[in-house]
């Protein structure tokens, strides 16, 4: 049925805070896109937006920096199955997310939520999360659509980043996940790039997304994102959240009414509404809500990172005693604050895990609101004086980071420092377990205590898994999504982050996380990719070719395990500034004691490239090594492979600098032999035509005393420019 101006107009604009409107004239119904992304938050329509009041319950699975740890592609996917059959039990169409923006600065206050600093983790995950919830029928919103990467004034900020940066860094997790996955949505993100709000970005929203990355989905904003109504309807941001917007509607029938933009672009937003309507089939099939807590367990277990294990302090074998302190561990923090916060269905407790499977006694440490931490702390001291283990839970409180705002600093609550170090002075098997959604300090104690699990936030099943893993009934597998700098002054956006006057510059460039540190050789206290095991393994046999890699990884100890294989490129002669190493691939592999298992890997050709602005394009070609490695800054096998360059020569003219002239294989060796011939061009050792290499050869014509004219500069170019030409003498070349 044909829809009225009125009617297409309402259709693009929300029906109210979490759903899309209803044409009931029509037959179009309304359906829900509700938060994400780690589990459902489906309110009470004119619940609050921000998420404190009531939801239905839904499993809470472990926050994106909790999962990214995993590096485990398969248990994503399921996670993601999971939530979309929560959503569909609640008739939810879409669910919002995976957030998969790059972490560019540990401060970022939405980093829980985000996988990884590095965008092939970022990718590879947010692409399983989607595959799964898709799998059930219900729409992934693929967010925030882009350069997304700090709370600070994120309503308005512009993100400057330089278009390199964007394509190796920014753009693509976002690239691979709609290219392989094609989600139903993409969600703008509130900030401008480059000056432009990505509601209004024609470059991002339809030139990128859909003309190179084929999107045939819909463009949702993020809700409030929209500043002028009628500039997002032609930059391609189809419905605009929340609504009903009496001033957005009016715009854009004035627009249509005045011919100031064609109704066939309105039309095209129509279209992918009513698509949407269409594809989101009402379900309420119910779900296995004890199966779900098992999965958001299992998941936990995997997100947590083994970071130090001195003297095999963990796991704590069954006769020793365990003091069990902090108030996290009674009462933990299990994800973080805003738009993603899930009423849970249930919550385990680290303690209530431990109590009945060892021999347990509790201390709280600290006060959650504000109490006499100095008498908690004494008596948790005692308390880890007179028992064999001591488990220091600690982090960051529910206020320290959330949506909304950025943090300021790496550091853990004051009281947190000294119970740490008070503790660790009496009991020399003390072991920290952290719960964080973003990287903390973990100075100056690290050297103090005995081990030191990286909780994150895991979700509402945390409590048991870390029983689990401390306990030994799991063995850690996590690595580290991000960087644990030893200073918040090291890493790369420090003097660039969050930015001044509302513009942020990426003045870092492509050194994001590891990428930086690694480039520099910045120390840091433990690197991406690094997590330790209750078992060791190693690596032989490594084969490298252009699409693949195939190693050898053994267990060699004597409990089961999973190791992550990580396989770095590093190009040995990039013709731009390129990080020294960056993860191309990585492969989540469980193996029985001296169990070893030979993995192909494969790889692809933008695994050896970098965005190349001259041409606007990727290119590669060179010497590269391909190494693996237990961590970015610890390769244990390198292989080496020559890639045929990608990059065609462009045409030689007079403006094409001396240097160009000098490499071209046709003028090159006539240039070499005429400078040899008149002997006068060499100059203290150096030839003078190496020290004008970078100038337009025209300029240099006009030298008295080169011995060239212009004429036989054409004439010398011509035949550069002709394709056989270029062939003969590359052949003789050769020879
Ligand atoms: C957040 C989104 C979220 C939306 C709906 C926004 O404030 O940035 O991530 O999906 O609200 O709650």
């Amino acid at each position: 049925m044909d829809l009225t101006l009125p009617e297409k107009v309402a259709l693009v604009t929300g029906g109210g805070f979490w759903g899309t409107r209803a044409i009931e004239r029509a037959g179009i119904r309304s359906v829900a896109l509700t938060d994400g992304p780690h589990g459902l938050r489906k309110q009470a329509e004119g619940g609050d937006h921000l998420g404190l009041g009531d939801s239905v319950a839904a499993t809470c699975f472990p926050p994106a920096a909790g999962i990214a740890s995993s590096f485990n592609v398969e248990l994503v996917e399921r996670v993601g199955r999971a939530l979309g059959d929560e959503a569909r039990a609640e008739d939810v169409a879409v669910l919002l997310g995976p957030g998969v923006n790059i972490k560019r600065s540990p401060l970022c206050g939405r980093n829980f939520e985000y996988f990884s600093e590095d965008p092939l983790v970022a990718g590879e995950l947010g692409a399983a999360w989607v595959r799964g919830i898709q799998s059930r029928g219900v729409g992934a919103s693929l967010k925030h659509f882009a350069a997304n990467n700090q709370e600070t004034n994120r309503m308005t900020v512009s993100a400057e980043v330089d278009e390199r940066t964007l394509r190796e860094i920014y753009l693509p997790a976002f690239e691979r996940i709609v290219t392989r996955e094609k989600p139903w949505t993409v969600m703008c993100s509130y900030n401008r790039v480059n000056g432009v709000y990505a509601s209004e970005s024609r470059w991002l929203l339809t030139e990128l997304l859909r003309d190179e990355w084929g999107f045939d989905g819909l463009v949702v904003s993020d809700w409030g994102a929209v500043d002028d109504r009628v500039a997002a309807l032609a930059a391609g941001m189809d419905l605009e959240m929340p609504g009903p917007q009496a001033s957005s509607e009016r715009a854009i029938l004035d627009a249509v009414t005045s011919g100031s933009i064609d109704e066939s672009v309105l039309d095209r937003s129509v279209a992918r509404v009513r698509a949407l309507v269409d594809r989101a089939q009402p379900q309420t099939e119910g779900y296995d809500a004890d199966a779900h807590h098992q999965l958001a367990r299992e998941a936990a277990v995997e997100s947590i990172v083994l970071l130090r294990n001195e003297g095999g302090v963990l796991p704590v074998e069954p006769e020793q005693t365990i003091a069990v302190i902090g108030e996290f561990a009674r009462s933990p923090r299990f994800q973080g604050a805003g738009s993603s916060q899930v009423v849970a269905t249930r919550v385990d407790s680290a303690l209530e895990a431990l109590l009945p499977r060892a021999s347990v006694e509790f201390a709280p440490g600290y006060s959650l609101a504000k109490g006499d931490d100095a008498s908690l702390r004494k008596d948790a001291t005692a308390l880890a004086a007179r028992s064999d283990v001591a488990l220091v839970f600690v982090g960051l409180p529910d206020g320290d980071e959330s949506e909304g705002f950025d943090r300021r600093h790496l550091e853990l609550p004051p009281a947190h420092v000294e119970l740490i170090r008070a503790v660790a002075a009496v009991n020399p098997r003390t072991v920290v377990v952290l719960t964080n959604g973003g990287v903390v300090s973990l100075e100056p104690w690290h050297d103090e205590v005995a081990g030191i699990l990286e909780g994150w936030l895991l979700g509402q099943a945390g409590g048991s898994a870390i029983a689990d893993v401390v306990l030994g009934h799991a063995n850690p597998s996590g690595r580290l999504a991000e960087t644990i700098p030893v200073r918040l002054q090291d890493s790369p956006s420090y003097l660039n982050f969050p930015g001044d006057n509302d513009v942020v510059r990426y003045g870092e460039g492509v050194f994001v996380g590891y990428r930086y540190f690694e480039s520099a050789e910045v120390p840091v206290r433990y690197p991406f990719g690094f997590g330790l095991s209750y078992t060791t393994f190693d690596y032989s046999d490594l084969e490298v070719a252009a699409d693949s890699v195939r190693v050898t990884v053994t267990n060699t100890g004597v409990r089961p395990g999973a190791e992550v294989v990580q396989v770095y490129v590093e190009p040995l002669e990039s013709p731009v500034r390129s990080p020294v190493r960056e993860l191309r691939a990585f492969r989540k592999v469980w193996l029985g004691p001296g169990q070893a298992i030979t993995v192909t890997i494969p790889l692809d050709r933008r695994a050896f490239s970098h965005w190349d602005v001259t041409t606007g394009g990727w290119q590669s070609g060179g010497a590269y090594e391909v190494a693996v490695g237990v961590s970015a800054s610890s390769m244990v096998l390198r292989g080496s492979i020559v890639l045929p360059s990608t990059k065609t020569r462009g045409r030689l003219g007079l403006e094409s600098s001396v240097a160009d002239w000098l490499e071209h294989p046709v003028t090159g060796p006539i240039f070499r032999r005429e400078a040899a011939k008149s002997g006068g061009l060499e100059e203290g050792g150096a030839s003078v035509l190496d020290m004008v290499a970078s100038m337009p050869m025209r300029r240099l014509l006009n030298f008295p005393g080169v011995p060239v004219t212009e004429k036989q500069l054409r004439l010398l170019a011509a035949l550069a420019n002709n394709p056989v030409a270029r062939g003969v003498a590359r052949l003789f070349s050769r020879d």
